[in-house]
C-alpha cells in the first residue's frame, strides 16, 4: 500500500536525477548561456539582408561591432547584444532595421493556450519568444504552468514560489481586499460595510511589499525576461479556491492583468504567456490578461476533439465571469466581457506526408476559416532533439546537426512566427490607447 509519503520518496529520488540531467544539459554551473550567431545567420536569417551588403558595411564602418572570429577563421560570430547594436546603427536602403512598434502603446500580450496536454504550447511559446528576440523585440515571458517547462527551458531552476504567478495572485488578493475595505469604510452611506480580513498566514508572507520587478527574472537571452513558475506553484489552484472564499468579490481572474498594467508601457514589446494544460485560476488569469489568444493543437482527431471542448469551456467560463462580476468589476483598463484583439488556431507537429494530418488540417480550415493560421508547425526530429536539451532550434548551433535538417526545422518556426508577428502587429495597432 502506498501513501503520499511514498510519493514524496519517489519524488526525492527523481529530483536527484533531475539535477544530474540539468548539469549534463547546461553546464557544470547549471547556467544556461546563449551562443553567438554566425555572420551568415546574422545577415540572411536575422537581419534579412544580403551577405555581401553586410560585409560591405562592416568594411567601411569601424563603429559597427566586430564579433568574434572563431578557430576556423572563416566567419565572425556575433552576440545578440551585437546584433541589436547592428540593428540600431545600420540602415539598408534607407530603411531602419529596428522592428516595428506602434508609438505610445503598452506591450502586446499573447497567450499560447489549450487544455490538451502536449499540444506544443511550451514549444511554441519558447520558439516565438526566441524568434521575436532575434527579430529585435524585447520580450517578457510569463510561465503560468506549474510544470514550469518554459522556466526550465529558459534556464530558471531555483525559483521561490513567492516569485511566481501564485505570488502575483496572493499579492493581488491582499491589495484588492485592502482597496475594497478602504472604499467600504470611506462610504458615506452611514451604515458601515463589512470589512474583509486576510489571515496572517497570507499577510505574514510579506507579498504586499514585493515590487513589480521582484517577479521578473533575467534569462540567458539579454532581451528576454521571465515571470517564472516553479513546481511548488501547483498548489495555486487549491490556494486560489480558498482565497476566493476569503473575499468572494475579489476579481481573481484579473490579478495578473492588473500586475502587467503596472509595468511601464515601454519596458517590453511582446509579452508571451505559456499556459497550463487546464482551465483553472492560472489559465483564466492568462486568458483574461491577453490581447491575442493563440491556440495550438496537434493534427490528430482527439486533439481536434479536445480543442473543440476547450473553446466551449472557455466560452462558458468567460460568460460566467461576465455575469458574476459584471456589476462589481472595478473600473480600470479592462472591462467585462473580456475582449480579444484576435483569436488564432495553430496546427503543430504536422507531417505533410501523413494523410490523416492533411485531412485534419482541412477539417480545421473548414471549421475555423481565417482563424486557422496558414503555416502549421512541422513535426521534426531536430525540434524533438533540441527539446531534449531544453533548447529551441534557434539556440542549437547549426554545426551540431546537418545544416539542412536545422534549416528545415527553423524554417517551419520562422514562417509560423512571421504569421504570428503579422497577427500581433495588427492587434497592437488596434489596441486602444490607455491612460
Ligand atoms: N514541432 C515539433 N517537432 C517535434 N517535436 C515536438 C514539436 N513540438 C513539440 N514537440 C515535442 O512534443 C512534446 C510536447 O510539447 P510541449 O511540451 O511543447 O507541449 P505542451 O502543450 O506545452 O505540453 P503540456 O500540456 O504538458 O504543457 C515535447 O517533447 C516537444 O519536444
Ligand atoms: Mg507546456
Amino acid at each position: 500500500m502506498f501513501t503520499h509519503e511514498d510519493l514524496s520518496q519517489l519524488q526525492a529520488n527523481s529530483l536527484k536525477m533531475q539535477s544530474f540531467i540539468r548539469q549534463q544539459t547546461f553546464s557544470p554551473e547549471m547556467d544556461k548561456s546563449l551562443r553567438r550567431f554566425s555572420s551568415w545567420e546574422v545577415a540572411e536569417l536575422i537581419l534579412k539582408i544580403n551577405q555581401s551588403t553586410f560585409r560591405g558595411r562592416l568594411a567601411v564602418d569601424p563603429s559597427l561591432p566586430d564579433g568574434l572570429v572563431e578557430e576556423d577563421g572563416r566567419q565572425r560570430w556575433y552576440s545578440l547584444e551585437e546584433v541589436n547594436e547592428l540593428r540600431r546603427k545600420m540602415k539598408v536602403k534607407r530603411q531602419s532595421l529596428l522592428p516595428k512598434r506602434p508609438a505610445g502603446k503598452r506591450a502586446i500580450r499573447c497567450a499560447i493556450a489549450n487544455f490538451k496536454g502536449g499540444a506544443g504550447k511550451s514549444t511554441v511559446a519558447l520558439h516565438f519568444a526566441h524568434a521575436a528576440a532575434l527579430d529585435g523585440y524585447r520580450v517578457l515571458a510569463v510561465d503560468f504552468d506549474p510544470q514550469a517547462t518554459l522556466s526550465h527551458s529558459m534556464g530558471l531552476t531555483n525559483v521561490s514560489e513567492d516569485h511566481t504567478v501564485w505570488g502575483i495572485m496572493a499579492r493581488d488578493l491582499e491589495r484588492e481586499t485592502n482597496r475594497m475595505n478602504a472604499a467600504a469604510s470611506g462610504a458615506q452611506s452611514g451604515t458601515s460595510l463589512p470589512q474583509r480580513r486576510i489571515p496572517s498566514s497570507i499577510s505574514d508572507l510579506g507579498l504586499a511589499d514585493l515590487r513589480v520587478n521582484d517577479f521578473i527574472k533575467p534569462t540567458s537571452w539579454p532581451t528576454i525576461d521571465i515571470v517564472p513558475s516553479c513546481a511548488n506553484a501547483a498548489f495555486v489552484e487549491f490556494a486560489s479556491a480558498q482565497y476566493r472564499h476569503l473575499n468572494p468579490e475579489w476579481s481573481f481572474f484579473a490579478a495578473v492583468s492588473r500586475y502587467l498594467d503596472s509595468i511601464p508601457d515601454d519596458a517590453y514589446d511582446l509579452i508571451i504567456f505559456d499556459c497550463p494544460p487546464a482551465i483553472g485560476y492560472q489559465s483564466m488569469n492568462a486568458v483574461f490578461a491577453t490581447d491575442v489568444l493563440y491556440i495550438p493543437s496537434g493534427p490528430g482527431y482527439w486533439e481536434y476533439d479536445s480543442t473543440t471542448s476547450f473553446i466551449g469551456q472557455l466560452a462558458e467560463a468567460l460568460g460566467d465571469l461576465s455575469e458574476g462580476f459584471g456589476k462589481t468589476f472595478p473600473a480600470g483598463k479592462v472591462s467585462l466581457p473580456k475582449v480579444f484583439q484576435d483569436i488564432r488556431f495553430l496546427v503543430t507537429r504536422y507531417e505533410s506526408s501523413n494523410d490523416l494530418h492533411r485531412a485534419m488540417v482541412e477539417a480545421f480550415s473548414k471549421v475555423f476559416g481565417d482563424r486557422l493560421t496558414k503555416n502549421p508547425i512541422e513535426m521534426t526530429r531536430a525540434v524533438e532533439q533540441s527539446g531534449r536539451f531544453l533548447s529551441s532550434i534557434y539556440e542549437i548551433d547549426y554545426r551540431d546537426m546537418t545544416r539542412d535538417t536545422w534549416r528545415r526545422a527553423r524554417g517551419s518556426f520562422d514562417r509560423a512566427y512571421e504569421e504570428f508577428k503579422e497577427t500581433f502587429l495588427n492587434a497592437w495597432e488596434n489596441l486602444e490607447d490607455e491612460q
